[in-house]
């Protein structure tokens, strides 16, 4: 049966902010050291102690914005102990992530670095756990303030002259449970009263985002608003796609067919949370003044046999793709409410972009999707009607389509389809109103096996391709997708 969808280019909707594809990188595992930080003395070819080889794959995403230090990390993190020569800075235990010691080597000054180095924005978690006001205020000052202070005087000594900008500033971190365990109620007067000190400096003006929901905690989303929604630009709300249970993980490799549409059906649960969610801020900012920020999300799965529980690493197949495909469609079309999101994590943790071992380094099929997508940054998203094909198991049925679409400056159309199906191919026909493209190119991620993933034996097993069986045909665009497949068109 051939499923029929319509563009509308006529009927634009929102911007889709770019920061919909951001990311987030925590002092966890091997994420910061090893995967992004080696220090300066290390035989890994590295810029001020950054990985080189790493920077020049993330820096061909596109990468918008980069949430750092955490995570559950940041409501322990003392940002004194991450400034100054760094043979001195205090040795500190990794309470959250596997009790290893953190030397502090990666503190503000790097992370600053890095950003430069990505050319992305910073997005700095702040600590309401277990830190004072005094603490976050000065955090603010030390960043930003460009006059004769305390703290701008103590980054001068640090060896940086001008203040940085600093946009992005999170008011602590799931403050419901390792940030804290706090009520809704106690947390969002904690909100108002920490975010009261997060000064704005000179030109520098902070977009401040206070810590929101766990999945489908309503309340805290209706009590956040409710009781700080005008001190606040953003809410954030974390969700992982998690096959099985939280106590009860599931691998990432060797999954059977049952375990692929548990996946796909709960990613698709995303946008249920999101519209929900948006319902409840709609009732106090119907403007959408204040932007629905997904800074966590991305599979959660055992981690690898043979390494630290602690870590969270874990393996990325074409899954995993699916599962970043989808997500990216939702916040998409989400995307009047929908300012940011993060995927977790960068590198070497939960759903990575990037794995390393040693000096070697893979991409992984997230990695090619986010890489895929980059075209819809910063477009106007596009209408798509269209009723999806049912994709069945053990009884239960949702959609085997998800799709969106978007417009750019030039006028160029793109369109990203994800065949969820384990076993079915998918072929569409799409009616496009408002515009009469000639032209039709494409990339598709896709495999045989389900679970195929890049090693650093082989490293290009999953890797995008040119698409050809897409074609315009009397004003209709039409194309088949294999099973599950990831493909992007553009239409010019
Ligand atoms: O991303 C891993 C952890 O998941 C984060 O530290 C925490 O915020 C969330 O529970």
């Amino acid at each position: 049966m051939t499923a029929k969808l319509v563009i509308h280019a006529d009927l634009p909707k929102s911007k889709i902010n770019k920061n919909i594809y951001g990311h987030f990188a925590e002092h966890l595992g091997r994420c910061i050291y090893e995967g992004l930080w080696v220090g300066e003395d290390s035989p890994i070819p590295n810029t001020d102690g950054i990985r080189n080889d790493v920077i020049e794959a993330l820096k061909k995403l596109d990468i918008p914005v980069l949430r750092w230090p955490g995570g559950c990390f940041a409501d322990e993190y003392h940002w004194k102990d991450g400034i100054g020569p760094r043979e001195g800075r205090k040795r500190m235990v990794n309470t959250h992530w596997g009790g290893v010691v953190e030397n502090n080597h990666f503190g503000t000054h790097e992370f600053f670095r890095l950003c430069e180095l990505l050319e992305c924005e910073p997005y700095i978690c702040g600590n309401v756990g277990s830190g004072t006001v005094q603490e976050m205020s000065e955090w603010v000052e030390y960043m930003t303030f460009d006059g004769e202070s305390p703290m701008a005087d103590w980054r001068r000594e640090n060896g940086r002259e001008q203040p940085w900008k600093l946009k992005y500033f999170g008011v602590g971190n799931e403050n419901w449970g390792c940030g804290g365990n706090m009520r809704p109620e106690y947390y969002a007067d904690l909100y108002r009263r920490y975010q009261t000190y997060s000064r704005n400096y000179g030109d520098n003006r902070l977009y401040k985002i206070a810590g929101g929901a766990n999945v489908d905690d309503y309340n805290w989303t209706e009590v956040l608003m409710r009781e700080a929604g005008r001190f606040m630009d953003g809410l954030s709300l974390h969700s992982y796609t998690i096959p099985g249970s939280w106590e009860e993980k599931r691998q990432a490799l060797g999954f059977d067919e049952a375990e692929w549409f548990e996946t796909m059906q709960k990613s698709l649960h995303m946008d249920e949370l999101i519209t929900r969610h948006s319902a409840i801020m709609d009732q106090y900012d119907p403007e959408k003044r204040v932007g629905l920020i997904i800074d966590e999300w991305g599979t959660w799965f055992l981690s690898e046999p043979g390494t630290n529980p602690g870590f969270l690493y874990q393996q990325n197949t074409l899954r995993d793709a699916l599962v970043a495909g989808i997500h990216l469609n939702i916040f998409q079309n989400h995307s009047s409410r929908v300012q940011m999101a993060n995927i977790a994590q960068m590198v070497n943790v939960l759903q990575a972009l990037v794995l390393t071992e040693g000096d070697k380094l893979l991409l992984t099929p997230t990695y090619h999707v986010f890489e895929m997508y980059k075209v819809h940054q910063d477009n106007e998203l596009l209408d798509v009607a269209f009723e999806s094909p049912q994709y069945t198991s053990g009884g239960v049925a949702i959609s085997q389509l998800s799709v969106s679409a978007s417009r750019d400056g030039e006028g160029k159309i793109y369109v990203s389809i994800c065949n969820l199906s384990h076993e079915d191919g998918a072929t569409l026909s799409f009616g496009i109103g408002g515009a009469a493209p000639t032209r039709v190119t494409g990339r598709i991620l896709t495999h045989t096996e389900l679970g195929a993933h890049n090693t650093f034996q082989t490293p290009d097993k999953v890797a995008p391709s040119v698409y050809e069986a897409a074609a315009l045909e009397d004003g209709l665009l039409n194309c088949v997708l294999p099973p599950a497949s990831v493909v992007v068109l553009t239409l010019e």
